[in-house]
């Protein structure tokens, strides 16, 4: 396939964490579309290092390097001022950064690390691109989410587990978090040719959970390690929802294996997705009727 005939060429995506894991594979799959890509790390130099070997697997020189720390808020608004200072037209933003922290962390703003890398995260970065996107349409958000987001509870009394607090509780939550996100994002956008959808990558063979795992998960990567998926395949229903024509238009949907799924029944919770959307914008400092 030559490059002007290549599926995403002439479009820019946005993945982030595209250094290592699912990101990155997404990252390879999308600019091996064509796509010009640009993709995140905390650390510039990796970052480059990341985008330079991207590029030379994929044969497609346009992969471009940003650095952000996405567990500070400020890092999240300079990642979006860069973006939209860099590119006049953004097609695609894949929200993929997130993991999971056995005891409870906090943040330099002060939130505890699980709701604020991986949901508030995404809202405030997403949020701060809708206009350049909706500028963009047709275009597409496809947020990260995982098969976790079954076992999720929105816990509003104690959304930070400032009062009690388990690494798999404020993960599940955070996952269930990232689809009422895209759920009331879609009702949000609706008619605008902006779409959003959310991912479960599947059991993936990457760092996840590495920084602070549960001696349980240490045991269960060590068993189950040769069964996982490698990124590449985990990243294949993420590269779909950003790319595939047959998902043109769709939106408002969780999608597994490259099918969409239902996902938990809280997840259809509109008056709790609202409420979430609220209590996020709050959080992050936004008006609540972004
Ligand atoms: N792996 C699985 O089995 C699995 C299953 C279901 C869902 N998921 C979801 O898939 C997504 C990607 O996970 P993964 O398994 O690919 O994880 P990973 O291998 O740990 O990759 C994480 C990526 O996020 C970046 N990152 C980490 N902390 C960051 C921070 N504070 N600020 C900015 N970037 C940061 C890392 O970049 P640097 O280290 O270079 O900064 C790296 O590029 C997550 O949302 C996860 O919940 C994973």
């Amino acid at each position: 396939m030559s490059d002007r005939t290549k599926l995403m060429a002439g479009k820019t995506v946005l993945v982030t964490g595209g250094t290592g894991g699912i990101g990155r594979a997404t990252a390879e799959g999308l600019a091996r579309l064509g796509a010009r890509v640009a993709v995140t790390g905390r650390d510039i130099t990796r970052t480059r290092a990341a985008a330079a070997e991207i590029a030379a697997s994929t044969a497609n020189p346009a992969v471009d390097a940003f650095a952000a720390d996405l567990s500070a808020l400020a890092g999240v608004r300079r990642l979006a001022r860069e973006v939209l200072g860099a590119y006049p037209r953004l097609d695609v933003v894949v929200n993929n950064v997130g993991g999971f922290w056995a005891r409870r962390h906090v943040t330099d703003d002060g939130l505890e690390y699980t709701l604020a890398l991986n949901h508030l995260a995404p809202f405030l970065l997403t949020n701060l691109l809708l206009g350049r996107l909706t500028a963009s349409a047709p275009a597409r958000i496809v947020t990260v989410s995982s098969g976790a987001q079954a076992l999720g509870k929105i816990n509003f009394g104690d959304l930070q587990g400032e009062r009690a607090y388990s690494g798999q509780r404020a993960y599940n939550q955070s996952k269930l978090a990232n689809v009422m996100f895209t759920y009331e994002l879609a009702r949000r956008l609706a008619g605008t040719g902006v779409t959003a959808t959310a991912a479960h990558p599947g059991v993936t063979r990457t760092a996840f959970g590495a920084e602070d795992p549960t001696a349980m998960m240490r045991a269960m990567t060590l068993i189950a390690r040769p069964f996982m998926k490698t990124p590449a395949q985990g990243a294949a229903t993420v590269v779909y929802l950003a790319s595939s024509p047959e998902v043109e238009g769709v939106t408002g949907r969780y999608f597994a294996n490259r099918k969409p799924k239902r996902s938990s029944k809280s997840s259809y919770d509109t008056a709790a997705a609202a409420q979430l959307w609220q209590a996020s914008a709050r959080l992050t400092g936004l008006p609540a009727t972004v």
